[in-house]
């Protein structure tokens, strides 16, 4: 009896154990080593290199489908329209010049459809990529709510590490409302239902410029309305002004050095007041749409930073150290949400290094190598450093320019306007910068990019064999030109 009731004790307690260790597990099974806040660029991308490194990786985002702002409601739908607008325009009014007699008819419904069948098809790619490399979705929005547990819809997940991923929001000007009507962020102007006959744009930067392009093209008379006395803030000086000249001879109209005091929208249209940005007499505007396009801000709305106290920098940015860590252990920020440019392709790249560092490796970003792409037509795009940059900081240059005019492949096209400019150190000749308007140009700066990554010379562009007949020979002719020995001008 004795040995039965030592038996039964034993047999309890060892069905406890295994009870207990189900519970544990279950927990366990809780628990991540990463959970990542967002899934756009930045966040969607940090997911799936965590979970290759073998962290177990969680992503919270709040939207139905996967890809953030870029997937969703920006870079890729933006592309989409230029793409869709750039081919009418050409068909338009470019296709006789070359032989091709066509007239072609606007079905604004069937371009914005399949603007959303390319958005749909690259969120389900996100999904099929998460499946795959096994990280888990969690649907609903995070909060953190103390160091290692994010609430999301009341359910708590824990986790190690929690990377804020959580990208940025549209600015508007005080006292005017963005409706997504009549007065629209880029959101409403990818959802336009017909084609407006007059847009006001207010700011001359990327998404003024490439929306603005896109309904130009599709028979809108566009206004650009911009603060500072150029556009397209940042980029060398050149550039503002050679894209400004084609953009205007496209049929944009600038106003420069100017901004809106007031917009209001009725249901038909939007009156305006401008005013010199140096102060002076306001003229009035009316426009049957209105693109708010000044900025964007960091989105760190109801993420609960002040329950665990993440410092935020004076531009409202989760503030964060080298190794994209913020004010408090083991939460991290990437992308939008932290100080750079707000560009998806910097926000993938913080992505793969901080999750590369969270498993034991290490990584780093040369930030002065990341370039930047306007989608126009001509394309703009930049790398490294300005001339002014270069003049500010002191440091002795040589510029090489050669013009798209001078290339045979460009004339082919019938693509013959702008330039590439390489900058290179007087001392060295290593490559500082490069800029870039013309076609495809956000292919071709990728070139001056994996140089400047190597730490290259524009000697070594020079002297690297650029097939023939090919745009990429005008990147090869402005570094010759660096050294004053171009050979096609
Ligand atoms: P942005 O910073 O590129 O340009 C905003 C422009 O508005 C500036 O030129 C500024 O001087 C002007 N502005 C500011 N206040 C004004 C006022 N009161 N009146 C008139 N003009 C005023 O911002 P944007 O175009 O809204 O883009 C937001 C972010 O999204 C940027 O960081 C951009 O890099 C990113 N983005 C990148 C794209 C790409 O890589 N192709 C495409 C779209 C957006």
């Amino acid at each position: 009896m004795a040995g039965f009731f030592v038996w039964l004790v034993l047999s309890i307690s060892h069905d406890l154990k295994l009870f207990e260790n189900i519970v544990e597990e279950k927990e366990m099974s809780e628990k991540f080593d990463v959970i990542i806040i967002g899934a756009g660029p930045g966040g969607y991308v940090a997911a799936i290199r965590c979970a290759q490194l073998g962290l177990k990786t969680a992503c919270v985002e709040k939207r139905k489908s996967l890809g953030g702002t870029c997937l969703n409601i920006g870079c890729i739908p933006s592309k989409a329209l230029l793409s869709s607008s750039e081919k009418f325009e050409e068909a338009e009014h470019h296709f006789a010049d070359i032989g091709i007699e066509v007239k072609p008819k606007l079905d604004l419904k069937k371009m914005m459809g399949f603007k959303t069948e390319v958005v749909e098809a690259n969120t389900k790619g996100v999904e099929f990529l998460f499946k795959k490399n096994k990280v888990t979705r969690i649907e609903g929005a995070g909060e953190i709510v103390e160091a290692g547990k994010v609430s999301v819809d009341g359910t708590i997940y824990e986790a190690e590490n929690i990377i804020i991923a959580t990208g940025s929001d549209v600015v508007s000007l005080p006292g005017i409302e963005i409706d997504e009507e009549r007065i629209v962020s880029s959101t409403g102007a990818l959802e336009l239902k017909e084609v407006p006959k007059s847009m006001v744009v207010i700011g001359g930067g990327v998404i003024g410029l490439e929306l603005g392009t896109v309904y130009r093209r599709l028979g809108s008379k566009v206004t650009v309305v911009e603060y500072l006395d150029q556009i397209l803030p940042g980029m060398d000086e050149e550039v503002h002004k050679e894209s400004k000249k084609i953009f205007a001879k496209q049929g944009i109209d600038f106003k420069l050095g100017s901004k809106v005091t007031s917009a209001v929208a009725t249901k038909k249209d939007v009156a305006l007041k401008i005013e010199p940005a140096a102060g002076g007499d306001a003229e009035t505007m009316v426009a049957d749409i209105v693109l708010m396009a000044v900025g964007r801000k960091p989105y760190v709305e109801g993420l609960g930073l002040e329950n665990v106290g993440v410092k935020l920098d004076e531009r409202g940015r989760v503030e964060v150290d080298e190794f994209f860590e913020t004010s408090v252990e083991g939460i991290y920020a990437i992308g939008d949400v932290i100080r750079g440019p707000m560009l998806a392709h910097k926000a993938e790249d913080e992505g793969v290094v901080l999750a590369e560092m969270l498993a034991g490796e290490s990584g780093h970003i040369d930030y002065n190598c990341i370039p930047g792409v306007v989608y126009t037509w001509p394309e703009v795009a930049n790398v490294g450093k300005t001339e002014a940059q270069l003049k500010e900081e002191g440091i002795k240059y040589n510029a090489g320019k050669f013009p798209f005019m001078a290339n045979g492949r460009a004339r082919a096209m019938g693509a013959t306007e702008g330039f590439v400019k390489v900058l290179a150190c007087a001392e060295t000749d290593r490559v500082l910068g490069g800029h870039i308007v013309g076609p495809n140009a956000g292919d071709l700066i990728q070139e001056i990019v994996s140089v400047m990554e190597f730490e290259g010379t524009a000697e070594d562009i020079a002297r690297t064999c650029h097939a023939h007949p090919t745009l990429t020979e005008v990147v090869k002719e402005a570094a010759l030109a660096v050294h004053k020995r171009a050979l096609h001008i």
